[in-house]
């Protein structure tokens, strides 16, 4: 199959790591030669509960017996929607209590920046250097890093930066400001927590001139941190928030998530201000409801912060610098990129799956399922600390 995977099916990375895939359950993706993979990627932090938890594969196929794509997003009542976003409702603060369902984190984004501009009226957008929101033109617009983006511009206009975690910069959101859009827990740039009550302030700033905060949540949502969101332990409350990859266990899907009275300017002056035909998809937001339902009702987020000491009790050698993030979002830091490229190749070729943070080339990516076991643990950890031994 690699050499119609190369010619037929479009690429995106000029080395693709490539492997066949056979199947995948639990913590293992297995090749088409039976071998298995120790997944520490969970799909970039998609798959909450491992592969084919059978608690989402029995959603998935209930719903598909029910009926699949039955009409354009918000035209019709259709449960699995519903109680998804009454349940998620029901843990966020009261003023978050009004979601919009779409099929990736760059829409949710997307969906999020247009309601900022049709609540206040203005236009400017304020983002962080080194941010990663996806890759649709408006969340690219909102990309910290001009090497990416620089072959696609124009992109959108009136668009500021700022220093993550850099009090300072606060001064430039001002009364022109539509919207501060922050990733809670800033993901490409390296897994960098906010510090000293960032975005605390951040939202301060914001009360004070009438500016908005949309935080991000795509990457630590769905309890990866310990907590179902990350910004539930860093002080500060949302006017939106963006959220997918972890959501749907392993489908596709994203959202925005406001109050009902700010979401209501995306139904009128334009009528139909926000649309998507299968946004709120019956089988996916019933596999994004067990995920939610097992997520909250299991021991998964305290157990997330309990697995994130074992991984940094076990990963402990002279070329890793510090291990960064929290709970199981977490990146190994090396001494340079050379060592990173070295383990998470070498990991791969022994059968344990790592990968890369975009703009951050010391960092090896670990973001497993949470659903991973402490025996999976160290035996992937064993692994990492096998290829530190073997760089030279
Ligand atoms: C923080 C963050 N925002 C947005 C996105 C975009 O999500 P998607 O790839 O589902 O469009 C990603 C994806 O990696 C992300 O990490």
């Amino acid at each position: 199959m690699k050499d119609d995977f190369l010619k037929y099916q479009a690429q995106t990375s000029p080395h693709p790591l490539f492997m066949e895939v056979s199947h995948a359950k639990g913590s293992y993706i297995y090749d088409v030669d039976g071998k298995a993979h120790l997944d520490f990627v969970a799909g970039v932090s998609a798959c909450t509960l491992g592969h084919c938890h059978p608690k989402v594969m029995n959603a998935i196929k209930e719903q598909t017996e029910k009926y699949m794509h039955v009409m354009v997003y918000g035209e019709f009542a259709q449960s699995p929607a519903v109680e998804f976003s009454k349940l998620i409702a029901k843990q966020l603060p009261e003023s978050l209590n009004c979601t919009y369902l779409v099929n990736s984190g760059t829409e949710a984004v997307e969906g999020s920046l247009k309601l900022v501009k049709r609540i206040t009226g203005r236009t400017q957008l304020i983002a962080a250097n080194n941010a990663y929101h996806g890759n649709t033109q408006g969340s690219m617009s909102v990309m910290g890093n001009e090497n990416r983006k620089q072959a696609f511009r124009p992109l959108l206009p009136d668009i500021d930066f700022i220093e993550f975690n850099n009090e300072d910069d606060l001064l430039k959101i001002t009364e022109k400001t539509a919207g501060v859009l922050l990733e809670t827990i800033q993901g490409s740039a390296g897994f960098v927590p906010p510090q000293n009550d960032y975005l605390k302030k951040v939202k301060q700033r914001c009360e004070e001139v009438g500016a908005l905060l949309i935080l991000d949540e795509i990457q630590p949502g769905f309890g990866r941190t310990g907590t179902l969101f990350g910004f539930q332990q860093f002080n500060v409350v949302p006017d939106i928030l963006a959220i997918g990859k972890g959501m749907g266990g392993g489908m596709p899907v994203g959202a925005f998530i406001a109050s009902y009275e700010h979401m209501q300017k995306l139904t009128n002056a334009p009528k139909l201000g926000h649309i998507t035909t299968f946004g709120g998809h019956p089988v996916i937001a019933a596999a994004s409801l067990a995920t939610l339902k097992e997520v909250l009702e299991s021991n998964l987020m305290a157990e997330a912060l309990r697995k994130e000491a074992l991984f940094r009790e076990l990963l402990q050698h002279p070329l890793i610098e510090s291990v960064r993030g929290k709970g199981l979002m977490l990146a190994i830091m090396v001494k340079n990129a050379d060592v990173a490229n070295h383990v998470i190749l070498k990991c791969f070729n022994k059968g344990l799956i790592l990968f890369w943070l975009m703009f951050e080339p010391k960092a090896v990516r670990i973001t497993p399922p949470l659903t991973i076991s402490d025996e999976e643990i160290k035996e992937g950890c064993n692994y990492i600390l096998e290829a530190l031994n073997s760089f030279n």
